[in-house]
């Protein structure tokens, strides 16, 4: 790990040094993906579970895009308590008097200004020289700066800029006011190794870098969004941009659960944290995915349904003896319930056992052969057996609650 930014300016907003801060973009990045689109009823719901998750920074949405935009940044703005609301501008003034208007009510507020600076997007898509496009950048973190309380730039498709402009670019927007330095990997292309090299330059090339917060924002298109976003982490980026379940253009942005459990789970590894409160992971997963109508692959990391689930034989005897041996968080810290052992054909008899004796039953070792036999008979047909199942194979229904039963077991049925 690299030794930590010192951070003594004391300024509002400011964290303390090893501290990440959580900037999310689900409802910006995230919704502008096609098929995730909200409502605003629902932008709002989605952007309070936000704020009680604790995040940082609440990128609400993009308010030059369209009307409804602008109104739903404007009403997230004014219901954030603490967070610092945030709109997304093109260096364009009436994106960034727009965005402003619509920051207006909130208690902190920021502008997040993007421009490509990538040679393969200043030639194709901008038609500018760099000179043209450091003008155009400082031009509009000058005229930001008067609006809202705080200014976040991006070069976008910063990983495929040449080092020494994206110095440049990012020298000159700080001497203009801007105080988040963010480094998109716009298209996924980076790998962590350069990600990490990049960040390290950029803090050695950019004056006064430890007064100045740099940002990682990483997409996933081969895969590596949440390595990428850690790896900018280990070098000194002291806020990340992400996702819940990683929603957003294309193959997704980093996915918020993702970044900041590995920050937790290998505090000792990273040495940062966040003010995120774990156990709303889950719960902010399910509500986006009731939300938006988009559920959650079954093994996907953190919050998906398998994630504390566990069906094979020999797992299942590791986790009745110690539930260290398969698996590396508990699932109350991410507000999941409980570690599921889930009886099919591939569990084994210690499993049955355990979940037998939870539902009241007290089968001696002769019947619990022959319940097991007939248990992977029955598995063989369907995928999962369920305690009616086991009810029947044990010959009826025990006395007693089985649902206390079962959580005095300690895994849920
Ligand atoms: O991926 C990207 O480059 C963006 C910018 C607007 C920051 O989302
Ligand atoms: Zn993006």
């Amino acid at each position: 790990m690299e030794p930590q930014q010192s951070d003594e300016s004391g300024e509002p907003g400011d964290v303390p040094a090893g501290r990440v801060r959580v900037f999310d973009t689900t409802l910006r990045d995230g919704e502008q993906a096609p098929g995730f689109s909200l409502d605003r009823k629902s932008k709002l719901r989605m952007a309070q579970m936000l704020e009680s998750l604790g995040v940082d920074v609440l990128e609400a949405g993009f308010p030059q895009a369209s009307p409804d935009d602008f109104a739903a940044v404007a009403e997230i703005a004014r219901a954030l308590q603490g967070t610092t609301a945030c709109g997304l501008a093109r260096c364009v003034p009436g994106d960034i008097d727009a965005a402003g208007r619509a920051l207006e009510k909130a208690r902190r507020s920021r502008i997040h200004l993007f421009l490509s600076t990538s040679p393969l997007h200043r030639e194709h898509k901008l038609g500018k020289s760099r000179a043209e496009v450091l003008d155009i950048a400082v031009e509009a973190v000058e005229r930001s700066c008067q609006r809202v309380d705080e200014v976040e730039f991006s070069a976008e498709d910063a990983t495929r800029t040449e080092w020494d402009f994206l110095a440049e670019v990012f020298s000159a927007v700080a001497k203009a006011g801007a105080s988040t330095l963010n480094v998109p990997d716009t298209v996924g292309y980076t790998t962590p190794a350069e990600m990490a090299g990049l960040f390290r330059y950029l803090r050695s090339h950019v004056p006064g870098s430890d007064k100045l917060e740099f940002s990682g924002h990483c997409h996933d298109d081969l895969g590596m969004a949440v390595a990428n976003s850690l790896a900018a982490i280990g070098a000194g980026a002291r806020q990340v941009e992400c996702t819940i379940n990683g929603i957003g253009e294309r193959a997704g942005n980093a996915a918020l659960e993702e970044v900041v459990m590995a920050m937790k789970v290998r505090a000792e590894y990273f040495g940062v944290d966040t003010r995120i409160d774990t156990r709303k992971l889950y719960p902010a997963s399910r509500l986006l995915a009731e939300l938006t109508g988009h559920a959650v692959p079954r093994n996907k990391a953190v919050v998906g349904a398998n994630a504390f689930a566990h069906e094979s034989g020999i797992h299942q005897h590791g986790m009745l003896k110690h539930r260290g041996t398969y698996e590396i968080m508990r699932p109350e810290d991410v507000g999941f319930g409980a570690t599921q052992l889930v009886l099919g054909k591939h569990s084994g008899r210690a499993a049955l056992r355990a979940r037998l004796v939870a539902l009241g039953h007290d089968p001696d070792e002769a019947a619990l052969d022959d319940i097991f036999a007939r248990f992977k008979t029955l598995a063989d047909r369907k995928r999962e057996i369920h305690d009616d199942d086991l009810d029947a194979l044990a010959g009826g229904r025990a006395a007693g609650s089985r649902a206390a039963k079962t959580r005095a077991a300690g895994v849920a049925a």
